[in-house]
């Protein structure tokens, strides 16, 4: 830059300047993402490439002050505003909509999981109040956050919607009684998120429901070594792949993580 600058008056070298910092681009540039669930994990991994692709991202932890790598990230990466969200609290979730009143968001990610514990959801001795933290956190979550963050999106170029999904959410799938809760609010999203769909496609907003397969975070450690996970990288290209080719017309597909359509 300073080679280009040399020989030029003040206001060339200002003009030249930002004429280079254009085609460079600038912090937010890309546009602005919300992640919630981003103190590890998918969500993790979702901050940080966005963050790394120009993107404004708005990152949601449940404790702000526990999510040490975040907030590493967060430090030396300007790009990213860390900012506290428990996604069952549904005053929290409204009172962060109207903190960023104005702020358009092209892509909101539903990224918030739990599983819920596998001795929590065995048949004979279900834990109901179990049940509805896994609702409440993978199927009311997401369609409230969808909910009262729908004026950002409206406002913003791209207007689209990613929910974390699962395979595990695909009835055809089942052949087992394994992990119904998080299977029944797999499910529950899915469908509760078709219908949403039917809300916003007027407004130009597409939804889309990505599975990631298995990957190496915290909720598949019982599995490492057991089956092959994928790296939470590669998982978070693909899926933000998919998010570069989503439309209106595809709104509400049930993607796989290879942009293949998955059956209901
Ligand atoms: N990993 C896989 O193989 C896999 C496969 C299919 C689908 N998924 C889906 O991918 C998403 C991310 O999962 P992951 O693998 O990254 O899991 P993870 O490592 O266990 O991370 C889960 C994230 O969700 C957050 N979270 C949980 N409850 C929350 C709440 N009430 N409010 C706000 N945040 C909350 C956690 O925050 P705390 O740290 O505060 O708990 C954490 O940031 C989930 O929706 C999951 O169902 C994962």
């Amino acid at each position: 830059m300073l080679k280009v600058l040399k020989g030029l008056t003040l206001g060339g070298a200002l003009l030249a300047a930002s004429a280079l910092m254009a085609t460079t681009g600038q912090a937010g540039d890309s546009g602005t993402v919300l992640v919630t669930g981003a103190n590890r994990g998918i969500g993790l991994e979702f901050a940080r490439q966005y963050a790394a692709k120009g993107y404004k991202v708005i990152a949601t932890a449940r404790k702000p002050a526990e999510a040490t790598e975040l907030n590493a990230l967060a430090k030396v990466d300007k790009d990213i505003v860390v900012e506290a969200l428990d996604v069952t609290d549904l005053a929290a979730i409204d009172a962060l909509a109207a903190k960023y009143k104005g702020q358009a968001i092209d892509i909101l990610i539903n990224n918030a999981g739990i599983t819920g514990s596998p001795e929590k959801q065995r048949f004979g001795t279900i834990d109901y109040a179990s049940f509805d933290d896994v609702m409440n956190t993978n199927v009311r979550g997401p369609l409230k956050i969808t909910e009262a963050f729908t004026e950002h999106l409206a406002m913003s170029k791209q207007k689209k919607v990613m929910v974390v999904t699962s395979s595990e959410g695909s009835i055809a799938g089942v052949t087992s009684n394994r992990q119904p809760f998080y299977r029944g609010s797999k499910a529950a999203v899915n469908m509760v998120m078709k219908n949403v769909s039917y809300a916003l496609k007027d407004r130009g907003i597409s939804i889309a429901l990505i599975n990631p397969g298995p990957v190496d975070t915290d909720m598949m450690a019982a599995a490492r070594g057991r089956m092959p996970l994928r790296t939470t990288e590669l998982a978070v290209k693909e899926l933000s792949a998919i998010m570069e080719t989503l439309t209106v017309e595809k709104t509400a597909t049930f993607f796989n993580f290879d942009g293949a359509p998955l059956p209901w």
